[in-house]
């Protein structure tokens, strides 16, 4: 998938899906799939390094995993997300940051927020950097938003969404994520811009979706939220791989004469 690939996929009413990508090995992995996109998304910061939330992710994290990834992507369209308050900190460090993902081997940064970064979106875009918005629960926000709650429940703030979603549009955006929000809103969200939208836990009516890799494998079979889908049983597959190979390994079974150099 190409940059130009996703406003023809609206267009066309083709669904685009991405996952999040967050080392080599799954990149690999993820290359041979029919995925249109991955992300390496600032969730890295909780899903890999065990933070409790993505204000963690620094820049160094996220040009690191964004190597990796794309040492294994293959030709897969590679989206890094711009760490907490890194469009915050004026133009300069914003320019810095998107230099060092872009160098790492993204195709596009994403960016969390309403419009206090219209200025700096407008900036890269004109740069000739691919942006992604994001709205909606921005994560990034969490200690403003009082937690993981859905966002745009009244009139009033589903407006200010819609309006914002124009603005990041009109500010040269290719595409936007919208998170957590309700099925009306995804719907009249993506109805009201051209550009795509890619929705998790924003209902079926956004232009394409994203989950975190790990969640749609269910590795931790606990963390189910209303607009998960577990594609399978990742907890149980892993366990039990390695509670198979501990017992190979105890009762001599592993390794065979076959797996053994004469
Ligand atoms: O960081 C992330 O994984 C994300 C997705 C939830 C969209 O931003």
């Amino acid at each position: 998938m190409k940059i130009q690939d996703f406003a023809k996929k609206k267009q066309n009413r083709e669904k685009i899906s991405m996952v999040t990508c967050y080392d080599h090995w799954t990149a690999q992995i993820l290359s041979e799939t029919e995925v249109d996109c991955l992300l390496v998304g600032d969730s890295l910061a909780v899903v890999m390094h065990g933070f409790d939330s993505t204000v963690h992710a620094t820049t160094e994290m996220m040009e690191l995993h964004t190597a990796a990834v794309a040492r294994g992507a293959g030709d897969k369209f590679i989206v890094a997300d711009m760490p907490f308050l890194s469009c915050s900190k004026g133009l300069p460090y914003a320019m810095e940051t998107v230099h060092r993902l872009m160098a790492a081997g993204a195709h596009a940064v994403k960016i969390e927020g309403d419009t206090h970064q219209l200025e700096v979106i407008r900036h890269i875009v004109d740069a000739g950097v691919p942006v992604m918005g994001h709205l909606g629960l921005t994560p990034q926000s969490i200690h403003n938003l009082g937690g993981h709650k859905v966002q745009g429940k009244d009139e009033a703030r589903a407006a200010q969404i819609i309006d914002s979603a124009r603005k990041l549009e009109a500010a040269g955006c290719f595409s936007l994520v919208l998170e957590c929000v309700p099925t009306k809103l995804g719907g009249c969200v993506s109805a009201a811009v051209g550009i795509p939208t890619i929705g998790i836990g924003a209902g079926p009516n956004t232009d394409g979706q994203v989950l975190v890799l790990q969640d749609l494998l269910g590795v931790n079979p606990n963390f189910k939220p209303k607009f998960l889908r577990h594609y399978a049983a990742g907890y149980n597959v892993v366990g039990d791989a390695v509670n198979h190979y501990h017992s190979d390994v105890v009762t001599g079974e592993f390794p065979a004469l076959v797996e053994s150099y004469r």
